[in-house]
């Protein structure tokens, strides 16, 4: 039998996992709720539902796909012998990624043309606000426009994944994570290093404050089912992804601290996507006033324009911004990518190339129906919302918690307890993992689905 292609080392999978993680959501929407929900109160609420919840959870579908050896689709089935019901479950896990990736690839096509803007220094020092913010909304509403950066954004996602495990996802990660990071740090310095401006009451070091003072009164139950939910997101997990990734994970590595690790670097990077984001904010005046988002797509594609536009040197900083934004939103879009084609190739018997084809043809196309949702199909409506947001709102608030139940679910109470323990401790080898494995499994049996249902209850009501 033809040996399964894998990550090649330690360092390579970190990065592949982080560059999973590591995403949109870290740059629009954790800055936004660390602010606004208490700062260093909120980063240790964070933590601990990474550390209870999420992190089980990902732990959980690692081991399961590495005991697997199987993209997401089979692991379950394999792992019980070809059971029936797990069979059906699997296709969860082709779906997910799949209808996700059709929308956020609409988005990554935003970021490349956001990106092709900044270097025309279509956010120069003469450019007025009024006709920045105006831009987005005749951009997502031209048809040929999106379609054209969707196309390409798609296409390079689905060259890196035709390359393979190794020379694609590994060897693209491992050249863009570094990039990534340390293009958010020079930004993060510059950010909250802009000097006071004339007229304007608040100043870089307001936007720090307001990022990391603790304010323990802004700790509810809203909040906290809030950063578990981002927690959730944000580990790229219940998708099957990280099933997947598991399956291409080498035998000696330590589960535990590749799970860590990786939520480690997840929320430093997000902490520093904060830095770069809201000090520069407040610095212009943006953060108080009502007419400039916050977070979401506006935030990225109006509010950072504008702040750019009246910050010296913005134009060329606005070129690393975005080149950015390209690479998280790229290094998550292969991870999602990957799951179809490897259940293309593993369980349909198609050829790579031939599986990345089918793949994109399906993606695109559903994608162009999302992305005609802002133009000319924006009174269709599903569920009472543009199909955009319905499809958005089902697979992330839906399908991929009930994905991620199915995984910690199967890891904790179907598979026996000796194979998890010996999976996670790479049969009996890593004995610190082997000590606190009580712990974990509790956490897989009940925490963790404990804190996923709470997040599904809250948002029904
Ligand atoms: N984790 C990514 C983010 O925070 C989003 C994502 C979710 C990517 C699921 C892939 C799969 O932006």
């Amino acid at each position: 039998m033809k040996e399964r292609e894998g990550f090649s080392s330690t360092l390579g999978s970190l990065l592949v996992l982080a560059g999973s993680a590591v995403g949109l959501g870290n740059i629009w929407r954790f800055p936004y709720m660390l602010g606004e929900y208490g700062g260093g109160a909120f980063i240790l609420i964070y933590i601990a539902c990474m550390a209870l919840v999420s992190l089980p959870i990902l732990l959980a579908e690692l081991a399961l796909g590495r005991r697997s050896q199987k993209t997401a689709y089979g692991t379950l089935a394999a792992l019980d012998k070809g059971g029936k019901i797990w069979k059906k479950a699997g296709f969860l896990f082709v779906l997910i990624p799949a209808v996700t990736l059709s929308y956020y690839c609409v988005i990554g096509g935003w970021t490349v043309k956001y990106f092709v803007d900044s270097c025309a220094m279509k956010f120069g020092p003469s450019v007025p606000a009024s006709e920045i913010t105006g831009a987005f909304g005749s951009f997502v509403s031209s048809p040929w426009e999106t379609l054209g950066y969707h196309l390409l954004f798609l296409t390079l996602t689905c060259v890196i994944i035709a390359l393979g495990v190794r020379k694609g996802i590994e060897q693209f990660s491992k050249l863009m994570m570094p990039a990534l990071f340390i293009i958010m740090v020079l930004i993060a310095v510059r950010s909250m290093t802009i000097p006071p401006q004339e007229g304007v009451s608040g100043t870089a070091a307001d936007g720090v404050r307001y990022l990391f003072s603790p304010d323990f009164s802004k700790v509810t139950p809203r909040m906290v089912i809030a950063a578990m939910g981002q927690a959730f997101f944000s580990l790229s997990i219940g998708m099957g992804i990280m099933m997947t990734y598991g399956s291409y994970l080498g035998r000696r590595e330590n589960l535990l601290k590749t799970a860590v690790n990786t939520s480690v670097f997840d929320l430093v990077f997000a902490v520093i996507a904060g830095c770069a984001v809201i000090p520069a904010m407040f610095a212009y005046g943006m953060y108080d006033n009502p007419e400039m988002a916050v977070a979401g797509p506006g935030l990225v594609y109006k509010t950072l324009p504008v702040v750019f536009s009246q910050m010296p040197l913005g134009s060329v900083i606005a070129v690393f911004f975005f080149f950015a934004v390209i690479l998280a939103a790229l290094t998550s879009a292969m991870s999602l990518f990957e799951v179809p084609v490897s259940y293309l190739v593993e369980s349909r018997r198609m050829r790579r190339p031939a599986a990345c084809i089918l793949t994109f043809v399906i993606v695109f196309a559903f994608g162009t129906v999302c992305s005609l949702s802002f133009g000319p199909l924006s009174e269709v409506k599903l569920l009472g919302m543009q199909i955009f947001d319905a499809v958005d709102h089902v697979t992330a608030d839906w399908l991929m918690p009930v994905a991620g139940m199915v995984a910690v679910l199967f890891a904790g109470w179907k598979m026996k307890r000796s194979e998890l323990r010996d999976e996670l401790t790479n049969s009996g080898e890593l004995r610190g993992v082997g000590k606190v494995f009580p712990l974990l499994y509790v956490l897989m049996r009940y925490v963790a689905p404990a804190g996923i249902l709470a997040v599904v209850a809250a948002s029904l009501f």
